[in-house]
This record gives C-alpha cells, sequence and structure tokens, in this order.
C-alpha cells in the first residue's frame, strides 16, 4: 500500500469527529434515520450529496441543511439501477471534485411469512436492500479507489441480519446478512486502497414508518408491539435516529481510521442477550 492510502492512526485533526473538508454521499438520505445521519454529519463539517427514490424531498432536505459554510447537493437516485447510482457519484464529482464517504440507508420491505411470500416480494427486498447496496460499492469504489485518498463506506444494516425478529421479516433479514457478508467482503478488497467498510445495526428504531406499524390492527392491540419489541431491548426503550448519527460520525471519519470490516449494533444491547 502506498503511503497515500494508508490512513494515519487517529488522522492529523486534533479533532478526530470533525468531518470538515470530507464529501459524503448518502442514500436513502429522506428517510427516518437518514434525514438525521445526514443533518449530523453536516453539523459534524461533512458537505453532502443527498441521494433518494423522492427526488423532491432529496432536493428539500439539501436546502434545509446548506446553510454557509455547510454545502448539500438533493439528487434523486432509484438503487436498483446501475446507471441511476453512477449518476449520483457523477453529480457528486460535478458538485464537489471528490467522494470521501458514503452511507447507505436505502430500504424497502414488506413484512411476509416466508411460506406466503411470493418470488415479486422477496426479489424487491433483496434488490432495494441488498442489491442496491452492492451497486453502491461497485460504484463507489470505482470513483474512491483511482481518487487514492481512501475514504469510509457506512452501510446500515440491522439486529435482523443477526437474529431472527420473527414476524415476516424472512426477506429483510436475507439481505442484511447478505450485506453484512459484502462488508465483510468489500472492507478486505479495499483495505490496500484505505477504504474502510463497516456497518451500523440499529434495533428498532422510531420513525414514521415503525409508528406505523405499532397503529396497524394486524399487529395486535395499541401499544402491544411497541412494548414488546422494547421488552427484548436491555436499555429499555427504542432507539432514535438521533442514536444513529454519533456512530455515523465515528465510522465516517479519522476517529474509526484502524475499524474496518466491522457491523457495529446501535441497538441498546438487544444483541447482547
Ligand atoms: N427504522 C428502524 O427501525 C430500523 C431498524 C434497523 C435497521 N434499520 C435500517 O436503517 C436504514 C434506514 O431505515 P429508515 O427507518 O430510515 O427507513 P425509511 O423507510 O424511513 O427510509 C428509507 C429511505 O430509502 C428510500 N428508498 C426506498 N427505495 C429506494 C430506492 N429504490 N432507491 C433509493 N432510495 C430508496 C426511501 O425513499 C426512504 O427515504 C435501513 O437500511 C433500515 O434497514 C432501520
Amino acid at each position: 500500500m502506498s503511503e497515500t492510502t494508508r490512513q494515519s492512526p487517529g488522522g492529523t485533526s486534533p479533532n478526530p469527529f470533525d468531518l470538515s473538508g470530507k464529501v459524503a454521499v448518502v442514500f436513502g438520505a429522506c428517510g427516518g434515520i437518514g434525514g438525521t445521519v445526514a443533518a449530523g454529519l453536516s453539523e459534524h463539517g461533512a458537505s453532502l450529496v443527498l441521494a433518494d427514490l423522492e427526488a423532491p424531498a432529496a432536493r428539500e432536505l439539501a436546502a434545509s441543511l446548506s446553510t454557509p459554510p455547510r454545502q448539500a447537493v438533493g439528487v434523486g437516485c432509484d438503487v436498483r439501477m446501475a446507471d441511476s447510482v453512477v449518476q449520483v457519484f457523477k453529480d457528486a464529482d460535478a458538485a464537489f471534485g471528490r467522494v470521501d464517504v458514503v452511507v447507505n440507508l436505502a430500504f424497502a420491505s414488506v413484512l411476509m411469512p416466508v411460506a406466503e411470500m411470493p418470488d415479486a416480494v422477496f426479489q424487491r427486498t433483496l434488490d432495494v436492500c441488498l442489491g442496491g447496496a452492492f451497486r453502491i460499492s461497485r460504484a463507489a469504489a470505482q470513483v474512491m479507489i483511482p481518487q487514492g485518498s481512501g475514504g469510509s463506506v457506512i452501510q446500515f444494516s440491522s439486529i435482523a441480519g443477526f437474529a431472527a425478529m420473527g414476524r415476516g421479516t424472512g426477506a429483510y433479514a436475507m439481505a442484511k446478512g447478505g450485506l453484512n457478508a459484502l462488508i465483510r467482503e468489500t472492507a478486505v478488497e479495499w483495505a490496500s486502497h484505505g477504504i474502510r467498510v463497516n456497518g451500523i445495526a440499529p434495533c428498532q428504531t422510531r420513525t414514521a414508518p415503525l409508528e406505523a406499524l405499532f397503529k396497524n390492527p394486524k399487529h395486535g392491540a395499541p401499544g402491544e408491539l411497541e412494548t414488546a419489541m422494547i421488552a427484548r431491548i436491555p436499555l429499555g426503550r427504542l432507539a432514535e435516529p438521533q442514536d444513529m448519527v454519533g456512530a455515523c460520525v465515528f465510522l465516517a471519519g479519522d476517529a474509526s481510521s484502524m475499524v474496518t470490516g466491522h457491523v457495529l449494533p446501535v441497538d441498546g444491547g438487544f444483541l447482547a442477550k
């Protein structure tokens, strides 16, 4: 490995959590966790390219985070399409001329028992949650390897990639298990280029889709599903989107310069049980 791609221990900045001068590309930026993570990266100094299937929402989020000296650009992207993912990196190049950090939160899934699951439901979940991660990884590498300055890729996994949830989460869990393997493989493949790859595995995190699930009578009386979920989390509460920010900032920058191939649970102890 050349000296240019080897990351120095803890980086060169006095504050290893400072992301000033770094450009972060965030996929699935407009979701319940993505918007909060994007704001956190921005607060720590990163310039942002925010990509989401919902292009107007991506542009709106970017406008809200573009208070000088912070800069953010919002673009539409469908992670099921290779060209669409590549275009985001071209947009990043046009706006900022480089990419240092890639965060993937793109997600779509339908809860359904495996025994009843049509191929189309399985395929859509896999295509967004795992296929998207693969396309993002490939496109990121094709930009970041030639750049020669290392970088950090952060994939949002889940506790479902490690433990069975047992509530129609089969396809999602298969995708996240595969994603954990992708994280390990790409971490090893790209280590010689100084590109680190890690994951974050949240437990149930309070977002609008989760709140909607709690209100769905299919999942029991009001409060029943939420109480059951919290009972499995030793810290005694659901995660909040803000809980993901510290982990993401840590993995994005020099603070984690010796961490790669790791999936960090942000789960209140769920996986420790
Ligand atoms: N919220 C939770 O309880 C929870 C728990 C564990 C893991 N996670 C993981 O965290 C990540 C973010 O979850 P979230 O709760 O913010 O989800 P969300 O549904 O709120 O957001 C997902 C975002 O992905 C976008 N998206 C969907 N399909 C896309 C596509 N084809 N191309 C591009 N973008 C697309 C959506 O528009 C949305 O903005 C996901 O990887 C999820 O698996 C979430």
